[in-house]
């Protein structure tokens, strides 16, 4: 069974994606976190995220780098959001996203292009969004728990920036799969949201 977890930055998904893996016991992949390497891995070469050819040469950055917890910072995501749109930095990241998801048992993947591009074939596709506020509140919380600095209107504009830049680039834009079913989680809790997505992934398993 592979399940397809989509969504824009803060709406929920890596915790629904998190839960579904564990609940159905399959392994997860957190597709962002190989672009957020791929970011911070230009700035530690002292490259240029919007050059097509530094960030493409950052896809060959160490394993160990995931475990880097800088990756999970605001400016990281900013960076992988801008590395991102370069053709060959999501080539090159396509293939190991495959190889993943093509284990044996199954897995459940999360990004922004895993039910168009990565598994257009996925047994399961959820798009999980939610209002531009309520991802700009969560997303503060998080910077303030993890010891960041924030303040939400820089958080709002750059969660804004950050949606405009996936949703409108021209390779694997963030974009709902015709097949994937919309779940919206403004209005409700992290827990609650799981749960919805387990019922939906049960009804059909
Ligand atoms: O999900 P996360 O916020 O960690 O992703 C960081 C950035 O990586 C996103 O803003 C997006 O630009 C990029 N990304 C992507 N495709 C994916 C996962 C992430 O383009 N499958």
């Amino acid at each position: 069974m592979i399940i397809a977890v989509d969504g824009p930055t803060a709406s929920g998904k890596g915790t629904i994606a998190r839960g579904l893996a564990k609940h159905f016991s399959l392994p997860h992949l957190d597709t962002g976190l190989l672009y957020r390497a791929v970011g911070y891995q230009v700035r530690l070469t002292g490259g240029d995220p919007d050059n097509p050819l530094d960030a493409a040469s950052a896809v060959n950055f160490p394993d160990s780098l995931l475990n880097e917890p800088l990756l999970r910072t605001e400016a990281v995501g900013a960076l992988a959001s801008r590395v991102s749109v370069h053709k060959r930095v999501r080539a090159a990241l396509l293939a190991r996203q495959r190889i993943f998801a093509a284990q044996q048992g199954g897995a459940v993947l999360d990004g922004r292009d895993i039910g168009t591009v990565v598994a257009p074939d996925a047994d399961i596709k959820l798009f999980v969004t939610a209002s531009l506020a309520a991802r700009a509140a969560r997303r503060l919380h998080e910077c303030r728990t993890r010891g960041e600095d924030a303040a939400l209107p820089d958080i709002t504009a750059d969660v804004a920036r950050r949606d405009e830049r996936d949703r409108h680039r021209s390779e694997a834009p963030l974009i709902q799969a015709a097949d994937a079913v919309l779940l919206d989680t403004t209005h409700v809790t992290a827990e609650e949201a799981l749960a919805q997505a387990i019922h939906i992934v049960g009804q059909r398993a």
